[in-house]
C-alpha cells in the first residue's frame, strides 16, 4: 500500500489516535498523516506528541495534539470534544493506548491487573463513549480497536493482559453487530518492536518478552499499514478483523 492510494488532503479524515506518543500509535500517526488525513494525537507525554505533531506539519501533514489519560472518562471526552469543536466532526477513533505489565497470576500483582483493566479495557470503552454519540448523530464513523494476538490465544504470565484483550475483541464484535452506520475494526498485532515491554510487571518476565520482541518483532509501521488499509476502504466496506504477526511467531 502506498500513500498514493490514500485520500487526497481535501477528502482526508479526522482521525483521533490514543497512545500516539510511541510505538504503534506514533507509526499510525505518521502513516495516516502521509495519506492525507488530519491526525489528532493523544497521550500523557504531551512533550513527545508536540514534537511529533510539529514534525508531521513540517512534512506537509495535518496534525494537532492534546493531553489524554484514557483511564479518565472526563479526559477522553474533553479530548474528543475539542477535536469535534475544532473540526466539526470525528471520522475515526483509533483506540490504541495500552499497557502490558506481565506476571503469573500467583504473583498477585493486583495494581498491575487494575492498570491493564483501566487502560486496555476501560480506556477503550471510554473512547467509544466519547465518540459514539457524535458518530451516531452523523450516521457515519469508524472505530478501530487495537487488541493483540493475545485476544486470540492465552499464554502463561499474560492471563490478565489476555483477559483485557479478549474483552476488547468481544466488545468490538458486539459493537459491530449493533451498528449499521459505523464501521468497527479489530486490529490484532503479534510481537511488534515498541516500548510496550519497557515498563512494569515481573522484571524476569519483562526481560524475556523484551528479548523475544527484539528478536522476532515486526516494525510498528506494519501494524500502521493495516490500520490505514481498513480506514481507506469505502464507507460501505467494513474490515472487521486483522491479525498481523511475525512469520516466526508461531
Ligand atoms: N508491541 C507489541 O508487541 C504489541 C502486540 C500486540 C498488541 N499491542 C498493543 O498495541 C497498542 C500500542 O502499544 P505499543 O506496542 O505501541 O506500546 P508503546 O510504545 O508502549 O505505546 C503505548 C502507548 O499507550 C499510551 N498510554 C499508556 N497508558 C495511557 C493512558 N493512561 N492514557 C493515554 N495513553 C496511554 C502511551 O503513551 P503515554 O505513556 O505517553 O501516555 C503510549 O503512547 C497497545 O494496546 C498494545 O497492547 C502491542
Amino acid at each position: 500500500m502506498s500513500s498514493m492510494n490514500g485520500p487526497s488532503p481535501v477528502d482526508g479524515k479526522i482521525v483521533l489516535i490514543t497512545g500516539a506518543s510511541s510505538g504503534i500509535g506514533e507509526a499510525t500517526a505518521r502513516r495516516l498523516a502521509a495519506d492525507g488525513h488530519h491526525v489528532v494525537l493523544g497521550a500523557r507525554r504531551v512533550d513527545r506528541l508536540a514534537v511529533l505533531a510539529e514534525e508531521l506539519r513540517a512534512a506537509g501533514g495535518r496534525a494537532d495534539h492534546g493531553h489524554l489519560d484514557v483511564t479518565s472518562l472526563d479526559s477522553v471526552r474533553a479530548f474528543a470534544g475539542r477535536a469535534h469543536d475544532r473540526h466539526g466532526r470525528v471520522d475515526v477513533l483509533v483506540n490504541n493506548a495500552g499497557v502490558m505489565p506481565l506476571s503469573t497470576v500467583d504473583a498477585l500483582r493486583v495494581d498491575d491487573w487494575n492498570q491493564m483493566i483501566d487502560v486496555n479495557l476501560r480506556g477503550t470503552l471510554h473512547g467509544i463513549a466519547a465518540v459514539l454519540p457524535l458518530m451516531r448523530a452523523r450516521g457515519a464513523g469508524h472505530i478501530v480497536n487495537v487488541a493483540s494476538t493475545s485476544a486470540h490465544r492465552v499464554d502463561p504470565t499474560a492471563a490478565v493482559y489476555c483477559a483485557t484483550k479478549y474483552a476488547v475483541r468481544a466488545l468490538s464484535e458486539g459493537l459491530r453487530q449493533e451498528s449499521r452506520d459505523i464501521r468497527v475494526t479489530l486490529v490484532s498485532p503479534g510481537y511488534t518492536r515498541t516500548e510496550l515491554t519497557d515498563h512494569g510487571g515481573d522484571p524476569e518476565v519483562r526481560a524475556a518478552v523484551h528479548e523475544m520482541s527484539e528478536r522476532l518483532g515486526i516494525p510498528a509501521a506494519a501494524v500502521a499499514d493495516a490500520i490505514a488499509y481498513a480506514i481507506a476502504q469505502p464507507d460501505g466496506i467494513d474490515v472487521n478483523d486483522l491479525i498481523i504477526r511475525p512469520t516466526g511467531q508461531g
